[in-house]
């Protein structure tokens, strides 16, 4: 177990940095590998812990996965599925994992995997993935801590996802790309990621529509042949650099961020007083004079991302006057709060909501991380404070920050990692 050393910050962040491929692409299309006997290639992948856990799932369950982590690339080939059940601890371990239900039932027919259990941000229920697979004809049994699916004939359904669910819409469409007949999703997730899928499945040679909007439309195929697919930049890893700029008051070059998936992250920080400006050699971010305080609401995409909730938290905890920040995607997502208010923080949790008076200064303390972006919350605030943070539990943050203490210590900052 490591914790990061943290020095507060005289100056700010100044430099460029390199943006990893997005975890939250890279571990569907991962798991979509299973739909085909031919080999793939998926480059751009970022080795966090949760892509080594999916390396390992697709191995349990027959694939040949080759990880070549120092060219952030995997060659995937499920000539044949060995096991359509997982007791992997790794599948125990990240819920991501039943990304390969999808997979599985498109490729056999039949799954067998834990219940992807909750976790410190929410429930984090299947609900809308079983209704999915329902839609489908496949039947779903829940006992001792698993979940049984099967379907004698995959075919394709019409299916309203209550709430726009990125796990559900992936889940379905992985599932429908090899059912017999047409699967239309309404109220879909419309997330990069999603379209990112989307074009790999295309790639593959499934017959997909609609992405990137609210209702995607699969025509199932008889086969797909395999390909090679580089992963889009994290998009969330973006974001957390750029706000790492912002309360530190910085200057920062992000080369290679998609600036099209950015845009409610550009627009908040606009609204903070902070500039980003598109030049020919990356994203440039910067903050002349204070931060504003701003009304931040969390909504699924092209909304401003839950995933950067935290990060704006630790960014108007620094602005001068009020803010509030409302999050409607998950139910206890505030987490953070607590360990900003030890490091000097004015905030005050109401169900949903926050309310953050910006404060002189930040004062560093001993902090724990709880979940990834709220570790990341923590880096942001310590490197904006007075003095020195240590913060615990790290293994959160690593799970989907590829050596962000090794880009940051490149933009100036002094952060070291030790083990706990
Ligand atoms: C994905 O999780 C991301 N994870 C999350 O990123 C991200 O926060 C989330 O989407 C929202 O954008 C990956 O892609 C691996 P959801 P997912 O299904 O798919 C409710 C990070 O920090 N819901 O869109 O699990 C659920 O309770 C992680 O990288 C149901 O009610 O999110 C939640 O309130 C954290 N029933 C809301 O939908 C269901 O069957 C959003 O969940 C499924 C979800």
């Amino acid at each position: 177990m490591g914790k990061f050393m943290v020095k507060g910050m005289e100056g700010g962040l100044r430099g460029r940095v390199q943006i990893s491929g997005a975890k939250n692409a890279a571990l569907p299309i991962l798991a979509a590998c299973l739909l085909t006997e031919e080999c793939c290639e998926i480059r751009n992948v970022p080795p966090l812990s949760d892509v080594r856990h999916m390396v390992t799932l697709l191995r349990e369950l027959g694939a040949k996965v080759d990880f070549c982590e120092e060219e952030e690339r995997v060659l995937v080939q499920a000539e044949a599925i060995g096991q359509t059940e997982s007791r992997e601890e790794a599948a125990q371990k990240m819920r991501a994992s039943f990304l390969v239900a999808g997979a599985l039932l498109g490729r056999c027919g039949q799954a067998r995997l834990p219940l992807p259990g909750g976790c410190q941000i929410g429930s984090r229920p299947i609900d809308l993935h079983l209704k999915g697979f329902q839609a489908m004809g496949v039947k779903n049994k829940q006992e001792h801590g698993f979940v049984e699916l099967s379907a004698k004939t995959l075919k394709g359904g019409e299916i309203y996802l209550d709430f726009p669910s990125v796990g559900a819409t992936e889940n379905v469409m992985l599932a429908a790309t090899l059912a017999k007949g047409r699967t239309v999703i309404q109220n879909a997730a419309a997330e990069p990621e999603i379209c990112d899928l989307a074009d790999f499945l295309r790639e593959l040679g499934a017959d997909i529509t609609g992405d990137g909007t609210d209702t995607i439309t699969i025509t199932g195929v008889k086969k797909l042949c395999g390909a090679s697919h580089a992963v889009i930049p994290d998009r969330i890893e973006a974001g957390t650099f750029m706000a790492a700029a912002a309360i530190t008051g910085g200057d920062i070059l992000l080369e290679n961020a998609r600036e099209e998936h950015l845009k409610p992250v550009i627009a908040k920080l606009a609204e903070c007083n902070v500039k980003t400006e598109l030049t020919a050699e990356g994203l440039r971010v910067y903050r002349k004079g204070k931060l504003h305080p701003i009304q931040l609401k969390t909504m699924p995409y092209p909304g401003f991302p839950t995933d950067m909730q935290a990060q704006f938290m630790s960014l108007m905890t620094m602005a001068k006057g009020t803010s509030v920040i409302t999050e409607t995607v998950f139910e206890n997502r505030f987490l953070h709060a607590g360990d900003l208010q030890r490091m000097g923080a004015d905030i005050k949790i109401d169900s949903r909501s926050a309310v953050i008076e910006g404060v002189e200064e930040m004062t560093g303390a001993k902090v724990r991380a709880t979940d990834l972006r709220a570790g990341a919350a923590l880096i942001l605030s310590a490197l904006a404070a007075k003095g020195d943070t240590e913060i615990s539990d790290i293994y959160h943050i690593e799970r989907g920050y590829y050596q962000i203490d090794e880009k940051l210590r490149r933009l100036g900052a002094d952060i070291r990692r030790e083990s706990e």
